[in-house]
């Protein structure tokens, strides 16, 4: 079964089998440690971190500052490697890629918000949304321009288009990158606090978009230090110094349990 959806994805991405690593997961990061080399000696910023999410989940990603939640997208994405362990997204072992391999792979199977939105500050807002599809050669030039201004109108910018990156409010640039990372309709986004600068409603709208988007398919990954918006995801994950859990919903528990042996007498005492 696994091996079924594997050649299903190599033939679809023309790529051979050999290079594919079975998963039960869309998303599947195996004992990942990443090391930074730093002038005080080697830093971990992240610790033997395990995480696997399913086809069409929503997933929030918190924590404090520092803790290690943007090394843990970079993981994801491939922007960054691992020192050890291995990420293998959509059976693609991203960590083994080349840095060509991994740029092809990022623009077709990846949406990336990232922390401080990265527009490109000589082209306006549409050419920005464009530009991953041209990158990708996806869509013709009339669909690129037809579906960037589509992408636009659903985080609210549609009147927007013409204008330069410079002269959008940090919110509203925050949106474009939205737009920009569904341009070539991928089956991930990953978002690195895509909400940060949004005033609660627009927030909301945002992550209405994104229960929307899950609806329909696509796996969500989000880095929030919202808890109400961490709140709305299907599952939550903490990373706390370099460690990454996941939250589980309260269970609970009776505080004493049934002792069948006390109960005796008195079942006794009632059958008398
Ligand atoms: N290139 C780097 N070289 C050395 N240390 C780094 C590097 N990048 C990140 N770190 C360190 O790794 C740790 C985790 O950083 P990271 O950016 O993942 O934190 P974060 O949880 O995203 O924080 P924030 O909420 O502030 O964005 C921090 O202590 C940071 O200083
Ligand atoms: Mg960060």
């Amino acid at each position: 079964m696994v091996y079924d959806m594997l050649w299903k994805a190599a033939s679809k991405k023309k790529q051979s089998l050999e290079n594919m690593v079975p998963s039960d997961s869309l998303i599947d990061l195996r004992t990942v440690v990443k090391r930074y080399e730093t002038p005080a000696g080697p830093f971990t910023a992240l610790h033997d971190a395990d995480l696997q999410i399913g086809e069409a989940q929503f997933v929030a990603i918190v924590g404090k500052s520092g803790s290690g939640k943007s090394t843990l997208l970079n993981m994801i994405t491939g922007i960054d490697r691992p020192s050890e362990g291995e990420v293998i997204i959509g059976g693609t072992p991203v960590h083994t890629l080349t840095e060509a391999q991994m740029a092809s792979w990022r623009g077709r199977e990846l949406g990336i918000v990232f922390q401080f939105f990265q527009l490109l500050p000589t082209l306006n807002v549409l050419q920005n949304v464009i530009l991953p599809m041209e990158f990708a050669n996806l869509y013709s030039p009339r669909e690129r321009e037809e579906r960037a201004l589509a992408l636009l109108n659903r985080v609210g910018l549609g009147d927007q288009a013409a204008k330069m990156p410079s002269a959008l409010s940090g919110g509203q640039q925050q949106r474009v990158a939205i737009a920009r990372a569904l341009a070539n309709d991928p089956p991930i986004l990953v978002a690195d606090e895509p909400t940060g600068n949004l005033d609660t409603r627009t927030a909301n709208t945002m992550l209405d978009l994104f229960g929307a988007l899950t609806s329909e398919g696509k796996t969500i990954v989000m880095v929030t230090h919202d808890n109400d918006l961490a709140q709305r995801a299907d599952r939550t994950f903490t990373v706390a110094d370099g460690q990454v859990f996941e939250e589980l919903p309260a269970i609970t528990v009776a505080t004493e349990p049934f002792d069948a042996w006390a109960a005796i007498p008195v079942l006794e005492e009632a059958a008398r």
